[in-house]
């Protein structure tokens, strides 16, 4: 357990200098980051006061971030919950896998270019968190994840359509890092039972 923690701390490290190296790329044309405003407006009209009070004491930077995912998603579900958002994003990424490998770059560009432009959950993802990581230092590890997941797989899109599946591969494992962390950092494991002795 103690060298999964810290190998996760390390891939934590490693996909956070990664971020910070495509940080020119954050900042968002005006109209885009006043659609992203109004966009958590919305989500935060849906969050009961508690998760609210939670959300207005984030820092600038990071309701930032959270307004530049809302208005670079085209896909706002008013009903679907985080779990069933990433189902269908591991449907994608089966699907994206298994083109790599059968060198169908079309179809490994297409379920990339869905991962990065994957449905938001209703009211954001702050909602399905536990509610004491929704402060402004757990969170700060999300610009990494996105980068990894959602500008790993924009470069996948890229290669695989040139046919490069040597480069597609490894944008994968960068994927699949941003995946393992921030499973690691946002999620206890999944379906365990209260009536299991420990
Ligand atoms: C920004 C953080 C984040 C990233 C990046 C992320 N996940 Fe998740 N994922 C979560 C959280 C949080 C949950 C638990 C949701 C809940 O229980 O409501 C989850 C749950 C899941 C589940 C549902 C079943 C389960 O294990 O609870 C699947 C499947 C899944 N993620 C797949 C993926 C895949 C595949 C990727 C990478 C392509 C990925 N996720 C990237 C945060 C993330």
């Amino acid at each position: 357990m103690k060298k999964r923690r810290s190998l996760a701390a390390g891939l934590l490290a490693a996909l956070t200098a990664l971020a910070a190296a495509g940080a020119g790329a954050q900042t968002l044309p005006p109209a885009e980051a006043q659609r992203g405003m109004e966009m958590m407006q919305k989500q935060m009209s849906l969050m009961t006061p508690e998760l609210v009070e939670k959300a207005k004491a984030l820092s600038p930077e990071i309701r930032q971030f959270l307004a530049k995912v809302a208005a670079r998603h085209s896909r706002h579900s008013e009903t679907m919950t985080l779990t069933q958002v990433m189902q269908e994003i591991l449907a994608d990424y089966q699907t994206m896998a298994s083109a790599i490998a059968m060198d169908s770059g079309e179809v490994a560009a297409d379920a990339a270019r869905r991962i990065a432009d994957h449905r938001l959950p209703r009211g954001g993802m702050l909602p399905y968190l536990p509610l004491e990581k929704v402060n402004t230092q757990s969170l700060s590890v999300l610009p990494a994840m996105e980068q990894a997941v959602e500008g790993g797989a924009r470069q996948l899109a890229a290669a695989a359509e040139k046919g490069d599946m040597v480069a597609a591969a490894q944008h994968l494992g960068t994927i699949t890092a941003g995946c393992v962390a921030c499973h690691n950092h946002f999620r206890g494991q999944p379906g365990t039972s209260a009536r299991l002795r420990p």
